[in-house]
């Protein structure tokens, strides 16, 4: 039996072992209590509760908006949800960048407030105080590279990132520097996958792709674009599971039809 079949509780040092065993770790997102216990029954390993909220529920055009009180609300929407997955949560922008005290006060918030496991960063070099201090804490941390949706007014794209060999030789550098902090895992979004494969047999902490190819320790994607709720955003590495946005507004649209028809209720769904 697999190690992920015999645990009955998902903890970072599961996904070491994981790691270790070399069995493929999954995480999806999720921002709220229905969708989390889904998920959850279905055996995820990780769930993210990313700042991806900002776009999928609130609609904002980056991930920059949405607030610490909103990340803890989805949060702690999730964790009530939630028996064996790994709960991990974006501290999201402006809340651990250039001040690490900041950092420290906004990571005990999520795990005071929301009951979570894990809080989620982006950034190497640029965060590592930040990293450092909430670690000193006893908080675990899992870091993130490669395209970092918070830096995208720096980047200027969503591009794949780490083409070029400076950029692919620093995110290297960063990920020894993450799990030489004390990070549990690490994010690597949007990077060659020959890249994500070397930086995957170099570190020895969980790496989890999500446009990185295969050859990583696991893999995440945003749960409304693999359920095809989200249709405008198709990047090569997104593989949809279902079309939803079609079959939802199918079944919204037989409502207004039996409303209007006067089939709906029926003797049987009435009192
Ligand atoms: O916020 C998010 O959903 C993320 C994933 C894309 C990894 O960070």
């Amino acid at each position: 039996m697999s190690l992920h079949q015999q645990v009955r509780k998902i903890t970072t040092h599961v996904l070491q072992a994981m790691k270790l065993k070399q069995e493929k770790i999954a995480m999806l997102t999720a921002y709220d209590y229905s969708m989390a216990r889904l998920l959850d029954a279905a055996g995820i390993d990780v769930i993210l509760v990313g700042d991806s909220a900002s776009n999928v529920m609130a609609g904002y055009d980056s991930t920059l908006p949405i607030t610490l009180d909103e990340m803890i609300y989805h949060a702690s929407s999730v964790v009530r949800a939630v028996k064996r997955a790994l709960v991990v949560v974006d501290l999201p922008f402006g809340t651990y960048q250039g001040n690490s005290k900041k950092a420290l006060q906004s990571a005990i918030r999520i795990m005071k407030e929301t009951g979570s496991s894990a809080i989620k960063i982006e950034g190497g070099s640029e965060v590592e105080d930040s990293i450092k201090r909430i670690l000193s804490a006893g908080i675990p941390v899992m870091g993130h590279l490669g395209l970092t949706p918070q830096s995208i007014h720096k980047f200027g794209t969503y591009v794949v990132r780490a083409t070029e060999e400076e950029e692919a030789e620093k995110l290297i550098e960063d990920a020894h520097l993450l799990e030489e902090s004390g990070c549990f895992g690490i994010v690597l979004e949007k990077v060659p996958a020959k890249l994500a494969a070397q930086v995957s047999k170099e570190i020895k902490i969980p790496i989890i792709g999500i446009g990185a190819g295969h050859e990583v320790d696991g893999q995440v994607l945003v749960l409304h674009d693999m359920l095809g709720i989200t249709t405008e955003f198709s990047p090569r590495f997104l593989r949809r599971y279902l079309n939803l946005s079609d079959d939802i507004q199918m079944a919204v649209k037989n409502y207004i039809a039996d409303v209007r028809s006067c089939d709906f209720p029926n003797d049987n769904e009435q009192y």
